[in-house]
């Protein structure tokens, strides 16, 4: 399928979800902290999307025959990858939570994720955070035109490569739209010069994923929960970002 092209007031728009959505994970940060439960963290994201005119694009989301997802926010916690149904597990001193938001403006998404410690983390949670958000930094430099999509794989990769992390590869970024998955998948792996060539106006999510042990996931019951196999910590960091003339634009960023 071919790759979508955003026009500049397409992008614009993109960019208004993409603030309201940094405003909204922003209130969410603040509010992480031990004794808060994933399903009180929802209702401030619900509240905060429709005080700012968006809409939970998560809300109802039922790829594949999946059961309807019933949160405005993933709610990950240390060994759950992505994609845990917010519930009323307390988080404790110590955690590292994830907290992926879909945000949709005028018919637009915009997907951004981060995860943070609670309180006090180790050294060793915090090291996982930092390669993971790094890599994010890394993949969004190399996000020009003309590159390719193996260009953003390989120097996301790098990172977890370098740092002996486990580098999921099961999942990965992908195309952001009127939809919230579009083409192309995005990798967190590759080859330098391989893959699709980017092009001004293509607009990407692209959230690399590392763990502190194997890479292995698998899902849990829930059908939508994805945790990592040897129970070790997993970190992810996403933004939307568009392809410019001059650079990456950061969509999800205030
Ligand atoms: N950033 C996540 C992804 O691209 C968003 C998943 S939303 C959910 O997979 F509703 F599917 F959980
Ligand atoms: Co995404």
């Amino acid at each position: 399928m071919p790759v979508n092209i955003k026009s500049r007031d397409e992008i614009d728009i993109m960019r208004t979800a993409g603030g309201i959505n940094a405003e909204v994970r922003e209130i969410l940060k603040e509010s992480i902290a031990p004794g808060i439960t994933g399903s009180e963290l929802d209702r401030i994201a619900k509240d905060a999307i429709s005080d700012r005119g968006g809409l939970p694009t998560f809300v109802g989301y039922s790829p594949w025959g999946k059961p309807a997802y019933p949160g405005a926010i993933c709610f990950s916690v240390n060994e759950v990858l992505v994609h845990g149904i917010p519930s009323s597990r307390v988080l404790v001193e110590g955690d590292i939570v994830s907290i992926d938001l879909g945000v949709t403006y005028q018919g637009y998404v915009s997907d951004a994720a981060f995860t943070t410690g609670v309180g006090m983390i180790s050294g060793e949670a915090q090291r996982l955070l930092d390669i993971t958000a790094a890599s994010l930094e890394a993949g969004i430099n190399v996000s020009l035109a003309g590159h390719r999509i193996g260009d953003i794989g390989s120097a996301i990769g790098a990172f977890g490569e370098n740092a002996k992390m486990g580098i999921i590869k099961g999942y990965g970024g992908h195309g952001v739209g009127r939809e919230m998955h579009e083409d192309p998948h995005v990798p967190n792996y590759g080859k330098p010069g391989t893959g699709l060539q980017l092009k001004k106006g293509m607009v990407l999510a692209l959230e690399p994923m590392f763990a502190l042990g194997d890479a292995d996931t698998y899902e849990l019951d829930d059908q939508w929960s994805v945790a990592m196999s040897d129970d070790s910590l997993s970190a992810h960091f996403e933004h939307t970002i568009a392809i410019g003339e001059s650079g990456p634009e950061i969509l999800t960023s205030v």
